[in-house]
């Protein structure tokens, strides 16, 4: 029959035939779709492929981490690890407008990740000529399907890269939709933490926090979002949730009263969503309890926040992320 393992020798051929021996390089974002597509192009090329992360500092908890060293024990790849936490936070610095923080976000991941590039190309005797991309079917279909839908959000990743860099694409993952690139990572061996990620946006936590970001901020966010993280999982709704977006507002306090004193702290907004492809979503129904544990635990143990709220606004009319 048609299984995972006549999908990954295939396209592990087709990833040897187009490649030659010559080198590549490939952008790790995180997401479950570029670590797949750096693992099957290492099992094709081996060492002729050198992965490049830049850590922003606007991911999850962990999640550099799951990268730096579990991506890498699971795969054997070469890594180049780019920190530019700094580098997003001058750029973001005063920020407010969502789509504003998208371009910054987008435009400094491009310049970080091109002169990590030509750091690469510098240093390898032979030229790289190929760049891995995590292009799924259904990207394919957006792009170039030309349905006039209204750009809502401008949606960044890799792929805007600038003509003098003249990469050829390998694109491994092009046929394939999610849940089959989800079972290919699996058979390559990728750790479940990766493979059965939920969708995270390009711009992270950039664009969770409402509001300017700033370092206090983006440490309070991940607090409570790793808390909401953890109770999800441990209640065993990882896979009927689609998305559980913890937002900040940062500009917006509230009065509590915690101990013998009163709070004037920030709320954080709950944001599980059901959905099939994200262009449409539900609000998820989570059982009391889990949302109870999540929002003691929350106040208790991220000093900033003293309110949690759930939002119950289906996508339309709301969006799934606040920005
Ligand atoms: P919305 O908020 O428009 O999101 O309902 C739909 C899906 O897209 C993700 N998203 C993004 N992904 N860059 C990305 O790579 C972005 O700027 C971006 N904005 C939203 C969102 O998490 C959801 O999965």
């Amino acid at each position: 029959g048609w299984t995972m393992v006549n999908i990954a020798e295939e396209a592990i051929e087709e990833v040897r035939a187009q490649v030659g021996d010559k080198r590549a390089i490939c952008g790790l974002s995180g997401g479950v779709d570029s670590a797949v597509a750096a693992a099957l192009v290492q099992r094709a090329i081996g060492p002729q492929l050198t992965c490049v992360f830049v850590d922003h500092g606007l991911l999850r908890k962990g999640e550099a981490e799951q990268v730096e060293k579990d991506f890498v024990a699971a795969t054997g790849v070469n890594l180049h690890v780019v920190d530019a936490q700094e580098r997003f936070l001058d750029a973001l610095a005063g920020v407010t407008d969502p789509e504003t923080k998208r371009k910054i976000i987008g435009r400094e991941f491009i310049r970080v990740f091109e002169e990590a590039a030509r750091e690469i190309v510098g240093t390898s005797a032979e030229a790289v000529e190929f760049l891995v991309q995590g292009t799924l079917y259904p990207d394919v279909v957006e792009s170039g399907g030309g349905t006039g839908a209204a750009n809502i959000k401008s949606h960044h990743n890799v792929g805007g890269l600038p003509e003098d860099l003249q990469f050829t694409l390998v694109e491994p993952l092009r046929t394939l939709f999610k849940d089959e690139v989800r079972a290919l990572g699996e058979q390559l061996g990728l750790p479940a933490e990766i493979v059965w990620r939920q969708p995270f946006p390009g711009p992270g936590l950039g664009i969770r926090i409402i509001g300017a970001v700033t370092r206090e901020r983006l440490d309070i966010l991940r607090e409570a979002d790793a808390i909401a993280r953890e109770e999800l999982t441990r209640a065993g709704l990882d896979r009927e949730i689609w998305q559980f977006p913890v937002v900040l507002l940062a500009d917006v306090r509230s009065v509590g009263v915690q101990g013998d004193g009163r709070t004037y702290g920030h709320p954080v907004v709950l944001r599980p969503v059901t959905s099939e492809d994200a262009m449409t979503a539900d609000w998820a129904r989570l059982p009391y309890d889990v949302l109870s544990r999540i929002s003691t635990r929350i106040t208790n143990e991220v000093r900033e926040i003293n309110r949690v709220v759930v939002d119950v606004t289906s996508k339309p009319p709301g969006t799934i992320e606040w920005e």
